[in-house]
């Protein structure tokens, strides 16, 4: 795993650290792109009001709500529904990338992953695209990421070559490995095709 090294525990111990919790929702799905491509998972993400791709949730302030109850509360914001998350629901919690070797970063991101049914997560997605309060100003919209690899490279590889907030790159890289939602070979290409892609 890229991150990890903080438990929990060890992430709300952190005296003057700042504290983000995001999560990765998803489903199976049997339906098929082009009536032939299996889809096999329905993954959200979403385009942020700065351009680049993440996960929804937010800033959590510990001494005003737990981390799962302040991630439940951005996800009202940023998708209009109310989905608890429980501490079940956490896979880790680690340092954001420093933005200078000189300052090393003060915000804790804690990364969440929550399966669904197909038919909850497409209510997710109308919610977003209508009542969510966030909609149309920090979020731009929610996005499926593209899990089929491709002789030509459509897919997963271009999906993978766009700007990503902090790490959510490798918490959805990670994720599709952990989660065996891709095949490992299938990963590999699409990871290295990805960095030829504006090279
Ligand atoms: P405000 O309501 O404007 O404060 O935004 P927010 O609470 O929704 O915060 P945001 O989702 O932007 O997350 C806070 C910080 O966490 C960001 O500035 C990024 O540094 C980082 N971040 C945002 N999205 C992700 C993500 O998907 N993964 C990771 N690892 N970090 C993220
Ligand atoms: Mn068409
Ligand atoms: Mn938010
Ligand atoms: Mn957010
Ligand atoms: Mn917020
Ligand atoms: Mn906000």
């Amino acid at each position: 795993m890229a991150c990890g090294q903080l438990s929990r525990a060890e992430a709300l111990a952190c005296s003057g650290c700042r504290h983000a919790c995001h999560v990765m929702l998803y489903s199976d799905t049997e339906s098929q792109l082009f009536g032939k491509i299996p889809i096999r998972h329905i993954i959200l993400m979403q385009m942020r009001f700065d351009g680049l791709l993440g996960f929804p949730g937010g800033l959590v302030n510990p001494s005003e709500e737990t981390l799962e109850a302040g991630l439940s509360r951005e996800l009202l914001e940023e998708l209009g529904v109310a989905l608890p998350i429980s501490i079940e629901d956490h896979v880790d919690s680690c340092h954001a990338p420093a933005s200078s070797p000189s300052s090393p970063s003060r915000l804790i991101t804690h990364f969440y992953v929550k399966k669904m049914e197909e038919e909850q997560i497409k209510e997710v997605e109308r919610a977003a695209a209508s009542t969510a309060p966030d909609h149309g100003q920090e979020v731009l919209g929610m996005v499926r990421v593209p899990l089929y690899t491709r002789k030509g490279g459509g897919g997963l590889a271009p999906f993978l070559s766009h700007s990503f907030i902090g790490n959510a790159r490798s918490q959805l890289v990670d994720s599709l490995l952990r989660l065996n939602l891709v095949a490992p070979e299938d990963l590999h290409r699409a990871l290295t095709h990805s960095l030829e892609i504006h090279s």
